[in-house]
This record gives structure tokens, sequence and C-alpha cells, in this order.
């Protein structure tokens, strides 16, 4: 069935990795358990969940890039039925390294450029102009075109990965962790940026992240996944303040609320 308002539907999508053993100790190991949850158009929608939980498994699956049970689809397009090409002009990813992401190789304009002439758009001109644009986009001057990753500080070689995200103007941007190796006033750039693109362009985004307090400020809908499986799913806003499943509450217990700083003794206390 064609469904115009959602961009993503993942459908009973289930994984599991083949561990190594012998005989009867083979046994897979199951990452992922039927996995049921759509994004809607423009969209930010948040995966929430303790390292080990499948998450980037689940992004994999996604992208296209591992095989899985179930039915994935983005923008009516089943992900097992068209080619990784077709896909990638749908979704990009953003990761936790950046620098393992870039090919320190290649200059920062090569890179952006890329992904243009892989999918045969435009001519030489217009393919520059789009990476001039992208630049800007992204906060950075056209002199970063001829620059190599490592002349880049941690912060501007993620905004570099952002860059070559989304110069195809995909539907779906997902984020995998993409602020958890940055110092948090990096971070927090980082997070302005993707808001910004989310503001200004027809864009979903997926974002993954171990940390609730940050999923909780970002997205409209979350998801918490627990062992493989989504055990709670709502508005950012019940999710956070009505917690349904005992996981799901003890993740937002152990977020530090600003109202219950640690009570200060007056050292006059005992004179009193
Ligand atoms: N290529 C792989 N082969 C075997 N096991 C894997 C592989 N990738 C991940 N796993 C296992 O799958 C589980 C989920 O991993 P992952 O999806 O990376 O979780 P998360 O992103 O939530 O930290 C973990 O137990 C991990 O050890
Ligand atoms: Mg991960």
């Amino acid at each position: 069935m064609i469904d115009i308002d959602k961009i993503l539907k993942v459908e009973e999508v289930s994984n599991s990795y083949r561990r190594r053993g012998v005989g009867f100790q083979k046994k897979d190991l199951e990452v992922l358990s039927n996995i049921n949850f759509h994004i809607n158009k423009r969209e930010f929608f948040g995966l929430v969940g303790e390292s080990g939980c499948g998450k980037s498994t689940l992004c994999k699956a996604i992208l296209g890039l591992i095989d899985y049970e179930g039915k994935i689809t983005i923008d009516n397009l089943d992900v097992k039925a068209v080619k990784r090409k077709n896909i990638a002009r749908k979704v990009q990813a953003v990761f936790q390294d950046p620098m393992s992401a870039l090919n320190p190789r290649k200059t920062i304009g090569f890179m952006l450029e890329e992904p243009l002439k892989i999918h045969k758009l435009g001519t030489k001109k217009e393919r520059s102009k789009r990476v001039d644009e992208v630049l800007e986009l992204i906060g950075l001057d056209s002199s970063y075109r001829q620059r190599y990753p490592s002349e880049l500080s941690g912060g501007q070689r993620q905004r570099v990965c952002i860059g070559c995200a989304i110069i195809l103007n995909p539907s779906l941007i997902i984020a995998d962790e993409a602020v958890s190796a940055l110092d948090v006033s990096v971070a927090a750039q980082i997070l302005n940026l993707f808001q910004d693109l989310h503001d200004s362009f027809d864009m979903s985004f997926l974002f993954v992240s171990h940390n609730l307090n940050l999923v909780y400020h970002l997205c409209d809908r979350i998801a918490v996944m627990y062992q493989g499986k989504i055990v709670e799913m709502g508005d950012a806003e019940d999710i956070y303040n009505n917690p349904k499943h005992p996981y799901t509450q003890l993740l937002v217990s152990s977020i530090p609320k600003l109202d219950e700083r640690p009570t200060v003794i007056s050292p006059l206390a005992d004179i009193r």
C-alpha cells in the first residue's frame, strides 16, 4: 500500500548474527526481534537504548547494508527489492567517528562531490555549485574545498560527514551516536546544525543515541529499545514524563534533574 505520510516503515524486522562455535554450541545471536515502527515525513524520531541493544544493527538494516527478516520501506521503496544505489538517494547516515568515515587522502571538495558523480547528477559546474551550497549549509566556507580531513577539527569533520549525507537531498537522515564522541560544546553546535537542517528542508531524522536526555530534547517521538526489542514508543513528552516500561523508568530516573540539586547544608545549621 502506498503511504505518502510515512517516510520509513519497519515491519516485523528481526536479525541474528551467526556465532562462531562447534556442534550444538553453535547458536545464532538474535540482535533484533520483531521490530515495528514508522517515521512520518519531516519527523525527528529518536531511538534510545543502552550500548549493545541493537541500535546500529537496525540502522544498517535500514541502510540496506545487512540482511534481515521482515520488511523495510523508505519512501515506498522496499529496501530488499531495490539496488543499494537507489536506497542511497533516499537515506544517508552520519556515524560516531567522522575520521573513519572520511578518506584521509581526498580533499573535502572531492568527497562532497563524489556522491553527485556516482549518481551522475548535474554538469561539472552544477556539481561545483551544489558543493558550495552544501559547504555553506554546514557552516564551512569554500576555502575548505581544498583541505584534507587531517587539517580539520573533530566538529568540522562531522560537519563534512553531514554535508556528504545531505548532498543528494535524501528523505531520511540517520544520525547514529553522531555526537557521542564530541566535546559538549561542539556536540551542541552539531545538534543545532541537525535542527537547522530539519527546519529548513523536507528531511526526516532518525536520531539514535544511548542518551535519553538528548533524545527527549530533540525528538518528536521516541522508541525505547532494550535487548533487541522496542519496549516502549510514543511522544517524547509522554515517554519522559510518564514512562510505562521498567527499563524506560530506569532511564528516566537516571537523568539528573535540575531541580534536584543536592541541598546545601548551612554551616550555621548546628548552632540554630
Ligand atoms: N558483525 C557482528 N557480528 C556479530 N555480532 C555483532 C555484530 N555487530 C554487532 N554484534 C552484536 O550485536 C549486538 C548489538 O550490537 P549493535 O547493533 O552495535 O548495538 P548498539 O548500536 O545498540 O550498541 C551486540 O551484542 C553486538 O556485540
Ligand atoms: Mg551503535
